[in-house]
């Protein structure tokens, strides 16, 4: 197979593969992706920085050599840094290892070196060199500056700064599921780069927002901040103009909401779905932004991702067997995982149902949100078919759900 490398910088690469067809990655939905892996020539030694996933050898190989074939180089690694133990960056580590050179230096987190092993089972005969925030490597003209950066996305990730250029190797921090022909930001709308980061932030990194609270502090109170000219993490774009993403990860991460309202129902007989509509007109005569979900034909991740900057939900469910349509249960397993609280945001919640006689959805939806971390502010119970008294009743049920987050 042949594959360019992509210039990033003098004697920078992009040597990572473009999974076009994959269309689920950690459960949720994506429109393809990248595993971003990078070549670093310096004057004395050359460093490949993270690997990519099954299936992609082939594409990652032949990019790696072309990148020599750029820089008019024999071929020669030197010396390999793991950012992330996770299989999508690391899959083909010790192939690689072996293939291209055994003998080279290994540098990668405590933690990655634990987890690599757990994983794969066959690292720990390999000298790999435990490195962390302070650490440094001379590549000949060039230093490359690691950086600790636990829960982002796990416990072992770390940064990797290429000091003289400003480039910060991010592993999955700063990602985006997309699959481009073109590398970098610039080659996309950013509003439509934006809007997939925050899709996977909000499913990946939000359990992680107090660490990455402080990472974003010590960048700025180390000065390093003002360092990274580029960032180029292991999923999607590169950004060269970092600034956008920077500012909506601290925004996320510190839960920072916009006046928006996510509404998320179910339904059997479309009761349930007439109040969710009443509720949503409620919400939008108070001129507040509704994102609207049925459970029956979206999917988590997009909940999800919409709730990150809402600072208020509104969940309904129909009540079967005394308990919520189970339909609702997926997505309420993924609010509970992600912890929306970790971010410091304070998301109020109403809760709403249609039940033929005894109810049980409404209690059981509000034990599970308070548990996740919302506060439930008011509910609505309503015997089979809403009429129009209880139709009003839920239209000033979502405008004063409106109201309470303008206060
Ligand atoms: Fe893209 Fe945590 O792996």
């Amino acid at each position: 197979m042949k594959a360019k490398a992509v210039k990033m910088a003098d004697g920078v690469y992009w040597v990572g593969v473009i999974h076009w067809h994959s269309r689920t990655f950690h459960g949720y939905g994506i429109p393809g992706t990248t595993y971003n892996a990078y070549l670093v020539f310096g004057e004395e030694k050359t460093v490949l920085i993270d690997n990519v996933y099954r299936g992609m050898f082939e594409q990652f190989d032949a990019r790696v050599h072309d990148a020599f074939e750029q820089e008019g180089k024999e071929f020669k690694i030197d010396v390999f840094v793991q950012n992330h133990s996770e299989m999508d960056h690391s899959t083909f580590l010790r192939q690689t290892i072996d293939e291209y050179n055994p003998d080279a230096e290994i540098y990668a987190s405590a933690n990655c070196i634990k987890f690599l092993e757990a994983q794969y089972h066959n690292f720990s005969d390999l000298e790999i060199n435990a490195v962390g925030t302070g650490d440094e490597l001379d590549i000949g003209g060039r230093t490359l500056k690691f950086i600790s950066a636990p829960m982002l996305h796990w416990p072992d990730s770390m940064f990797t700064l290429l000091a003289e250029e400003g480039i910060l190797f991010s592993n999955d921090a700063f990602g985006q599921h997309v699959a481009h022909s073109k590398r970098f930001d610039e080659d996309y709308d950013t509003a439509y780069l934006l809007r997939e980061a925050q899709k996977y932030y909000a499913n990946l990194v939000t359990l992680g927002s107090p660490m990455l609270r402080m990472k974003l502090d010590e960048l700025t109170n180390t000065g390093l901040i003002n360092d990274i000219k580029m960032i180029a993490p292991c999923h999607g774009q590169i950004w060269k103009n970092p600034a956008p993403i920077v500012e909506k990860y601290s925004e996320w991460g510190s839960g920072v909401c916009k006046d928006k309202i996510t509404v998320i129902y179910d339904t059997m007989h479309h009761s349930t779905e007439k109040l969710a509509y009443q509720i949503a007109e409620g919400i939008m005569s108070e001129g507040v932004e509704v994102a609207m979900y049925f459970m029956q034909e979206d999917g988590p991740d997009d909940v999800i991702t919409d709730i990150l900057d809402s600072k208020a939900i509104a969940l309904g469910a129909p009540t079967m067997m005394n308990k919520p349509f189970p339909r609702i249960g997926n997505m309420m397993y993924w609010l509970d995982c992600v912890n929306f609280k970790g971010t410091g945001s304070e998301k109020n919640a109403l809760i709403f149902s249609s039940k033929g006689w005894g109810g049980g959805a409404v209690a059981k939806l509000q034990n599970d949100l308070e548990a996740a971390g919302f506060t439930v502010t008011d509910t609505l119970d309503v015997l089979f078919v809403p009429d129009e008294d209880v139709m009003a009743e839920a239209f000033e049920k979502g405008a004063e759900l409106a109201r309470s987050i303008k206060e």
